[in-house]
């Protein structure tokens, strides 16, 4: 989609109402955000060098990604890497997992001390690795030990504390109508709802009514995850459920500007795609945060992925991506890149 020829004229005049709401910043607890537009966790993805992009583009507030409580408390080397900040990234939420309260409380007060603005919990990961533990998903299946660890979390945790959910652990069963006041119950500064079951795994539509659902019984935030592709997206989340922000995670992916985009649709301006120079100079400002944070080679390695984000769905790209397949250097995967930019920029495609 282009989105220059996406004025804001095409919003309906309910989802105009919904504009300022975006414009307006989110409370969690004591922590003021600037705007309601937030970037989810992304396992293996929403590293250092990727939140900050996000926070350059325009997200109130970043995510890690989750982190194992375990981990923490037995102070595993890649586990703790993993509570690497910066202050150019700030707010940052650590999202932790786990479903001993006893860990939980202790990995939630290693991540404060590491430098956490936000600690978050989560209730929803689908993966078996996880939920054959009784972590993530698997929470919202055991609704007392669920408890136990919020409260417990509550206890110990200075800063604003979040869980992010999904609807249920079974398809026909939306316990998080439930599991969201119990949450709010124990202290819970806001939640996030991704509008789909653990079984449901990315597969179908994210079903943004629960969402609604769930906002009309809370008091604290709600935040809508699920399916927000394009940036017209988050005005109809808002508008469907009444929610009070919005978390974006698969869009953010080698497309930080959806952000910004989401920000100017909101202030009534047309969002902007970005130029072809400007794409080249986020990914060189991501491969750079990259150089600082893993070192050169790592970061080179790395490289052919980012192109890989970066290009993903532009006009021209299949032959592009087709042949960094094969290039391994920096230099001549730079090169392949200025042609396909150039041809780009000549195609005046800024999408
Ligand atoms: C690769 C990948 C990794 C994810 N990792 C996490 C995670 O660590 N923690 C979490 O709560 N959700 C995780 N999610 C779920 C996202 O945060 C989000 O809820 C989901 O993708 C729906 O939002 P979206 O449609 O905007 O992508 C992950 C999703 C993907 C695709």
């Amino acid at each position: 989609m282009d989105m220059t020829s996406a004025p804001p004229a095409i919003l309906q005049p309910a989802q105009r109402l919904q504009q300022a709401g975006l414009l307006k910043g989110l409370q969690i607890g004591s922590l003021s955000l600037e705007s309601s537009v937030v970037m989810a966790p992304l396992a293996g993805i929403s590293d250092l060098a990727f939140r900050i992009l996000a926070r350059r583009h325009g997200a109130a507030m970043v995510t890690s990604e989750m982190v194992s409580a375990h981990g923490l408390i037995q102070r595993q080397k890649k586990t703790l890497s993993y509570l690497r900040t910066s202050a150019e990234e700030s707010p940052l939420a650590v999202q932790i997992f786990g479903a001993e309260p006893a860990v939980m409380e202790e990995a939630a007060r290693i991540a404060v001390d590491a430098g956490a603005a936000v600690l978050d919990i989560n209730a929803g990961c689908p993966v078996r690795k996880v939920v054959r533990t009784g972590a993530g998903g698997a929470l919202l299946k055991q609704p007392e030990l669920f408890e136990r660890i919020l409260a417990r979390v509550r206890r110990r945790c200075s800063v604003p504390l979040t869980v992010k959910m999904r609807t249920g652990w079974s398809h026909h069963s939306p316990v998080v109508l439930d599991l969201a006041r119990m949450a709010e119950e124990c202290g819970v500064d806001a939640i996030t709802v991704h509008g789909r079951s653990v079984p449901q795994g990315f597969g179908g539509k994210a079903d943004w009514d629960i969402i609604g659902e769930v906002k009309t019984r809370l008091r604290i935030p709600v935040i809508g995850n699920g399916d927000i592709t394009e940036p017209v997206h988050a005005i109809a989340m808002m508008e469907k459920t009444d929610c009070d922000g919005v978390m974006i995670g698969r869009a953010a992916i080698g497309n930080p500007w959806i952000f910004s985009q989401v920000l100017a649709l909101s202030a009534g301006l047309p969002p902007r795609a970005p130029s072809p120079e400007e794409r080249r100079e986020a990914i060189l400002s991501h491969f750079e945060l990259l150089s600082e944070l893993e070192g050169s080679t790592r970061a080179a390695r790395r490289m052919r992925g980012l192109l890989l984000w970066y290009t993903k769905s532009l006009p021209f790209s299949s032959r592009f991506r087709g042949a960094i397949t094969s290039i391994t250097d920096m230099s001549s995967l730079m090169a392949a890149l200025d042609l396909f930019l150039d041809k780009l920029a000549a195609a005046g495609a800024t999408h």
